[in-house]
């Protein structure tokens, strides 16, 4: 019964003294933003490559392609909300401690997270862009998207300052991702495929000492090694536990 389950995680999480919350596309999937993976072919990776949008090597064949699919992702953005699940989460960051960690670059979390609450972003922001060979940095505004085009330092193109496929994250945000959850004593994991490296790894990493929750529309990769596993839209479930 998942009353019975939403209840076991309710004690989980009312015992808990260290909670890291870590979230995938799925706890965006409620404010109408596609997941990557998943059934059906409304997903990101269902139509379309994530070879020639997702990879450096895309980028170089055809960066004007790869910036405009980018900005068309912002694009949408400007009119989505955070839904009751990324409400839920900073509400009990608000009352309660716990640290979150996320994959997304959708930038919904922030939005809403109180101000000094750990938040960690493994693989970057929409709405940032960055050189590709430099260190120059600019952040995008949404109401006005830039074309693709050259670092004003040093000439090569500027690119959205995304993690792509093949590329290693930022080793300080791994590092403090990892020390993160080593104290951790319970993890919700929510709306994620659990299919990408290194972020998965977290959640091993974390049920080596504590529990595990873990909320997804549908049973996956990550329901073996957890304490409770409850299916269902984000957006119902997380605001029952939280
Ligand atoms: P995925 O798209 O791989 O997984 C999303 C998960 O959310 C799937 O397991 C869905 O079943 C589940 N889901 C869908 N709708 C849901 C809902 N309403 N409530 C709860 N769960 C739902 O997304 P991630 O695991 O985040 O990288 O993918 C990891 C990375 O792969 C992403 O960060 C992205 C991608 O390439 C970058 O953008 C850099």
């Amino acid at each position: 019964m998942l009353a019975d389950e939403i209840n076991k995680a309710r004690d989980l999480l009312a015992r808990a003294e260290r909670l890291v919350i870590f979230t995938g596309a799925g706890v965006s999937a409620d404010s109408g933003i596609p997941t990557f993976r998943g059934s059906g072919d409304s997903s990101f990776w269902g139509r379309y490559d994530p070879r020639a949008l997702a990879t450096p090597e895309g980028f170089a064949e055809n960066p004007r392609l790869v910036y405009d699919w980018y900005n068309w992702r912002r694009s949408q953005l400007r009119a989505i909300q955070p839904n009751p699940a990324h409400h839920a989460i900073a509400h009990w960051q608000r009352t309660r401690r716990a640290a979150l960690i996320t994959q997304n670059v959708d930038g919904l979390h922030e939005r809403l997270a109180p101000p000094q609450s750990l938040g960690i972003r493994l693989h970057g922001s929409l709405a940032d862009d960055r050189c590709c060979a430099c260190d120059w940095r600019e952040s995008v505004d949404f109401a006005n998207l830039p074309p693709l085009r050259k670092c004003p330092r040093c000439g090569a193109l500027v690119r959205p300052d995304v993690v792509w496929f093949g590329e290693c994250l930022d080793p300080d945000i791994w590092a403090l991702a990892e020390d993160t959850v080593r104290e951790c004593d319970l993890m919700l994991v929510v709306g994620t495929s659990g299919e990408v490296f290194p972020a998965v790894g977290l959640v091993d990493l974390a049920s080596e000492r504590a529990d595990i929750i873990i909320v997804n529309l549908d049973p996956g990769a990550l329901d073996h090694i957890a304490a409770v596993a409850l299916h269902g839209k984000a957006a119902d479930i997380v605001p029952k536990l939280l």
